[in-house]
Order: C-alpha cells, then sequence, then structure tokens
C-alpha cells in the first residue's frame, strides 16, 4: 500500500467506517482505488459524521418562543400603498436591478418523472409547455413590459446539471436570450447508511446526494455568480422554485414592498389549506424569522387554532423568496443547519455485492434555503391568494399532482384572459 493509501485508511478508521476499508483492501483494482482516495480525499469526514451522529435528534421548536409573523395583505392593501409599492418596484426593475434564480436541483423522486423536473410537460389549456417554458414566459411577458433582459440563473445539481443545459439548448432557451442564462451546481453531501457506514454505489465511488436548496447561497459565491450580479449592477434577487406553475416571478409589489419596509429579504405566503398540509410555514422563533417545515411541525401545533378560528401556523411558505444582494453576500458565508431525510438507497457491501433495497436505509442531509431567513431581524411577507399564484406540481398524482396545478392554471386563465 503506498503513503496516500494508508493515510486515507487512516482517516477512514477513525470514523469506523469497515465496509468501504474492507473493499478498498480486498476487492478494488488498483484504478478503483485511485478514484476513491481522490474522493475521500476531498470530503470534510468529521463534518459528515456529525451530520450522522445527529441525524435522528429532530430540533423540537415548540420548546422555543413562537410567535405570529407580521405580513401584508395584499388583498386588503389600499390603494397609496399599492401605488406606492408598484412604484418603487418598477422604477428598480427597469433599471436592470433584478435577476431571477430558479431552484432546480433538486431529484423530483416523488413525481416519479425522469430527469430534471423542468423538463417535465404539462397540457394546459394555452397549449403543451414544460415547466422551465413556464418560467421563461413569464420572464418574457416581464420583459416586454418593462424593456428589459432579466437575466435567469439556474441552480442545477451533478445529477442533473447536463441534462438541464441540454435540454434548454435543444429548445434554444425557448426565445430566451442565451446570453442571459446562467447554470450554476449546487453541493453534495455523502449519504450515510443507518449502521454508520457511508454509502457506495453501483459505481464503487461514495454515494454524494444534492445537499438541499440552503447550497444555494454557498454555491452562488463559489460559481462567482454573486460576484457577476454586483459587477451588473443587479440589487434584488428573487428566488423561486422549478415547479409552481401560477409562481409571479416578477411582481414588483414585492420589490417595492421589501425595499420601502427597509428589509433585505421576503417571501411570498398563502393561507394553509389544511393541519396536514405538506408545507412550511412562517413564523417568529426567539424573535427571528423561521419557517417551519412540515416535517417539523408537531402535529398539536400544526392543528393549533387562533383566537380568530385560523391555524396558528397558517402562513404558508410557496417557495417565492427575494433577496437584497447584501442578504446574499452575508449568507454565503454562514452555517445553515442540516436537516435529515431518510432515504432508499442501493448499495455495494464490504465484498462489493450491490444490495438492493426496499425500505429506507439511509440518511440524506440537506440544508434549506428559508433557515437563511433567521439570520435577519426582521423579513416582509406578503400574503397573496392561493388561486392566484400558487399551483405546485409534487406527487405524480392526488393532491398538487399535475392535474391540480393544470385546473388552478387554467382557472387562472380564463378568470384573468391570461
Ligand atoms: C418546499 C419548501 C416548503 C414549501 C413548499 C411549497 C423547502 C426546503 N421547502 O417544499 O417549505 O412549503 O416547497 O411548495 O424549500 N431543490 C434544489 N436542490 C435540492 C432540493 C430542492 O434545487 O437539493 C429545489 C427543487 O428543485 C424545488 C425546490 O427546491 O424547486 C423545492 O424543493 P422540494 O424538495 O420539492 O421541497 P418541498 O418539499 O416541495
Amino acid at each position: 500500500m503506498n503513503i496516500e493509501l494508508t493515510e486515507t485508511i487512516k482517516k477512514l478508521e477513525k470514523y469506523n467506517q469497515s465496509e468501504i476499508i474492507n473493499l478498498m483492501k480486498n476487492v478494488y483494482t488498483n484504478e478503483e482505488l485511485d478514484k476513491i482516495t481522490k474522493q475521500i480525499d476531498g470530503l470534510d469526514m468529521e463534518q459528515v459524521m456529525d451530520l450522522y451522529n445527529n441525524a435522528t435528534k429532530i430540533p423540537d421548536v415548540s420548546k422555543n418562543k413562537i410567535e405570529h409573523i407580521g405580513y401584508t395583505n395584499l388583498s386588503t392593501l389600499d390603494e397609496e400603498k399599492f401605488k406606492e409599492f408598484k412604484t418603487a418596484g418598477e422604477d428598480i426593475i427597469k433599471a436592470n436591478k433584478y435577476a431571477v434564480i430558479t431552484m432546480a436541483g433538486g431529484q423530483g423522486t416523488r413525481l416519479g418523472h425522469k430527469g430534471p423536473k423542468g423538463t417535465f410537460k404539462i397540457n394546459t389549456i394555452n397549449g403543451e409547455k414544460y415547466l422551465f417554458q413556464v418560467i421563461i414566459e413569464s420572464l418574457m411577458k416581464a420583459n416586454e413590459k418593462y424593456g428589459v433582459t432579466i437575466p435567469w440563473y439556474v441552480m442545477t445539481s451533478d445529477d442533473n446539471n447536463n441534462q438541464t443545459i441540454d435540454s434548454l439548448e435543444s429548445h434554444n432557451y425557448f426565445g430566451y436570450d442565451k446570453d442571459k442564462v446562467k447554470f450554476f451546481k449546487q453541493g453534495k453531501v455523502p449519504m450515510v447508511k443507518v449502521d454508520g457506514n457511508i454509502v457506495v454505489d453501483e459505481n464503487k465511488l461514495i454515494k454524494e446526494a444534492s445537499d438541499g436548496n440552503g447550497s444555494i447561497y454557498k454555491s452562488l459565491k463559489r460559481a462567482g455568480i454573486l460576484e457577476q450580479m454586483k459587477n451588473d449592477g443587479i440589487e434584488w434577487i428573487f428566488v423561486g422554485g422549478v415547479d409552481n406553475i401560477l409562481l409571479r416571478i416578477v411582481d414588483p409589489i414585492l420589490v417595492g414592498l421589501t425595499s420601502t419596509e427597509g428589509n433585505l429579504i421576503s417571501s411570498k405566503s398563502v393561507v394553509k389549506n389544511n393541519p396536514q398540509e405538506k408545507v412550511g410555514v412562517f413564523c417568529k422563533l426567539n424573535g427571528v424569522p423561521k419557517v417551519i417545515e412540515y416535517t417539523e411541525l408537531p402535529t398539536e401545533m400544526a392543528e393549533d387554532i387562533d383566537e380568530n378560528g385560523q391555524l396558528k401556523f397558517g402562513e404558508v411558505n410557496i417557495l417565492s423568496h427575494l433577496f437584497n444582494i447584501k442578504a446574499l453576500e452575508k449568507l454565503a458565508d454562514v452555517k445553515l443547519p442540516y436537516h435529515t431525510a431518510f432515504k432508499k438507497s442501493n448499495y455495494l457491501d464490504k465484498d462489493g455485492k450491490l444490495v438492493e433495497v426496499t425500505e429506507p436505509n439511509a440518511y440524506k442531509f440537506e440544508s434549506y434555503i428559508f433557515d437563511g431567513f433567521s439570520f435577519f431581524d426582521n423579513m416582509s411577507i406578503l400574503r397573496v391568494k392561493r388561486e392566484e399564484e400558487f399551483a405546485p406540481i409534487k406527487n405524480a398524482s392526488g393532491s398538487d399532482s399535475p392535474e391540480t396545478a393544470i385546473n388552478l392554471y387554467n382557472e387562472y386563465v380564463k378568470k384573468y384572459n391570461k
């Protein structure tokens, strides 16, 4: 064994990685050893094992001081304020200070679509459209209205970056100015089996999975995009998901509200449908803005009713966020917490045999974009109408499926002649 390999094995021994050590000592060829050694050397094993050791500890949010978060209701906004926000927002957009990021690094497992979620096609009363096309059309409408070409950034992951670019290339960016479109990849973190061994996949390499949409802050900086935005004079950046076909990507009211209130971040919300809806909800936790994800909201809290008979935690996060560039700069250097998901992952056992699993067996670690909000004392929240801005496609059938989203989209188009 050469010195480099001995060092790598030592690093693994420190973290009880017996399976991968056996593979390296007794199964791998020299070429395979070479590849895996390089991969292991690039890993922060201390961090990975720390995540593993905390994997089953779900934070008990109810132990904290939790309060309502203040919001502005678009439906009841008086005319004067509406005009004020609209003008302030439009001025920013028209001055080429506005950019859009679409987070498209997710796997879309629940939808069962093979390939990037943005390449999923839906059939609406306006014709067949890919999810990326819906976004681009919305950008193009805004461009026409404000006389600009809004830069569009797409966050991808290692798993779908090439497919995403190839697909948009093959559709000629649905008519968008290609020079205004940039891609950047999010980060990844190894998956760890319940027994503490890191997952080795069929390619004989450590399985690294996308590290959640909170990866956006560091990834933007790493890819040099923050710098580029600054040089281009961009001040406000909208960040949205890929799968809400009613997402309003360019909304001067949101921009105007945030800048007028003097905040560096804002989000849109809708009222929660029912306690079980699988969405995150806004609140203030220990005095700072926070989203509690549905996986971490205790049932009693989810069902809690306030003095007006409304759900106490009913302000839904629809993944419609706005950041001032200063906020993104700050968040690029903070450490976000990680959340754990329990997933199925086939793996190579210590003798190199592929084990195909039918039940979850491994932890996947993700940071969430909204955990960045807690690094600020305040943020603006704009409550909008669900039927006008929220038609997510998450599942293959049932709630939040193509069928429910397309119905909402069609209703909207009919009502507003869009
Ligand atoms: C998300 C929100 C939830 C909100 C709901 C509304 C997060 C963590 N959760 O839940 O609070 O109520 O949308 O529809 O934001 N993504 C990446 N990289 C990743 C993981 C996800 O880019 O590693 C992107 C996806 O492509 C998608 C978005 O983030 O555009 C949301 O991801 P998803 O995992 O689908 O979150 P939800 O469970 O839907």
